[in-house]
């Protein structure tokens, strides 16, 4: 008889192979039309000369930059350091590719800026942990600190910080692999996390995590793009019109750190049930706007956690025409309006204040402390999943 954990693991695998077969199977059909389009969309950026800017060894490990296209002229672009996303090139309504993504040009300036999180995996635990500190059976954990009292993304030396090994690579798609070291940043276990990257045809980035431990741990991986959809660097996107299916938001303290309880959005700067500007109540005298310093909050997703991903947002510039979908097997998401960001020099231009914004699909930020929110425990033996896709169309008004 096949005992639980080999079960799990081939229950997993047969999943995993599912999901794959889904992903790769999609839009074989594309004509030599789109082929020319995409090719010409992509003019402008020099993929060779970047992807050498990416090329090195740290810590005995070879740093690459892996270049994805679709035949539907979309350009993605990841580093194994941190599992990044750098560029994200789709056409808007005039044809001209545009990279909706903040980041670098180059390894260097990520290692320069060590705690700016654009398009890094974050993890091994995505948003806050109050105090850095939780319990799992009675044993207390002490995480590193490094925003104010409390731990934000997996710690300094989080999986944004790390090379990530190389499984395989294919012109849609990479796969990468990290196995985070047991007391790593505090965490308990050695923890296997795999993910890959596809860029399919219809024009969707699927990201797919796979984690398992030898030790009961704690687990919220998430992916931190930072999103323009006119492009990065250009000005604030207080004009993207934003839904999200969400009836309720965890409100937070001062720390950003969740009070426990959902709110609903009814009546509040929070309810984006209907498409409305990001900008439109962002100076409302709401005190949660106010302790956030702007929108830095996790939507309660209506359709809770599931087991393939399901469409939560919508993202449209009218200037562009570029429309951005968002969908998660995740219970929910952090909808973060680049409140902290102060001018730094991007890949084009400055990175002005509420210049992106993230969607980050995700468990509850201190889920480790709070015992009403989902539960982010991985047993020894279990298999941690989850899948987000961020969609691209253009839309007429
Ligand atoms: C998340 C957090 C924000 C901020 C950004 C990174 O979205 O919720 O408070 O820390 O990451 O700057």
């Amino acid at each position: 008889m096949i005992n639980d954990k080999y079960f799990l693991v081939l229950r997993n695998s047969i999943k995993h192979v599912l999901f794959l077969l889904c992903v790769f199977g999609l839009g074989w059909s594309c004509t030599k039309q789109e082929e020319q389009q995409s090719s010409q969309q992509t003019e402008g950026n020099d993929w060779n000369s970047i992807k050498t800017a990416f090329q090195d060894t740290l810590n005995g490990k070879e740093t690459d930059l892996f270049v994805l296209k679709n035949k539907k002229g979309v350009v993605v672009t990841i580093t194994n350091y941190g599992a990044r996303i750098v560029h994200m090139v789709v056409p808007d309504k005039t044809g001209k590719p545009t990279d909706v993504v903040l980041g670098y040009n180059s390894l260097k300036e990520y290692l320069d800026s060590p705690s700016a999180y654009y398009g890094a995996l974050i993890g091994r635990y995505a948003n806050r942990i109050a105090k850095g500190a939780f319990e799992i059976d009675g044993i207390a954990y002490q995480l590193a600190k490094n925003n104010g009292n409390n731990s934000l993304h997996g710690g300094p030396g989080g999986l944004h910080n790390v090379v990530w090994d190389v499984v395989s690579s294919t012109s849609n798609s990479v796969e990468l692999l990290y196995t985070s070291p047991d007391g790593e940043e505090g965490y308990p276990g050695n923890l296997d996390i795999t993910v890959i990257y596809n860029l399919n045809d219809e024009h969707g980035l699927e990201i797919y995590y796979q984690a398992m431990s030898d030790k009961k741990t704690v687990v919220n991986l998430t992916n931190h793009a930072y999103f323009n959809l006119n492009g990065d660097g250009s000005g604030d996107i207080n004009t993207h019109v934003l839904q999200i299916d969400a009836d309720e938001y965890t409100p937070v303290d001062s720390t950003l750190i969740p009070l426990g309880e959902h709110e609903k959005v009814d009546g509040t700067p929070f309810d984006f049930r209907a498409p409305t500007a990001i900008g439109q109540r962002i100076e409302d005298p709401d005190a949660q706007l106010q302790t956030g310093g702007g929108y830095d909050h996790n939507f309660v997703l209506k359709k809770g956690q599931t087991d393939s991903p399901e469409k939560v947002a919508t993202v449209f510039s009218p200037k562009s025409g570029i429309q951005m979908e968002v969908y998660t097997t995740e219970p929910g998401m952090q909808f973060y309006g680049g409140n902290f960001m102060n001018g730094l020099q991007g890949k084009n231009g400055t990175y002005e204040y509420r210049g992106a914004f993230c969607l980050e699909t995700q468990h509850f930020p201190d889920s480790p402390n709070q015992p009403s929110f989902p539960s982010t425990i991985l047993e020894v033996g279990d298999v941690w999943e989850s899948a987000t896709i961020y969609k691209f169309m253009l839309k007429t008004e």
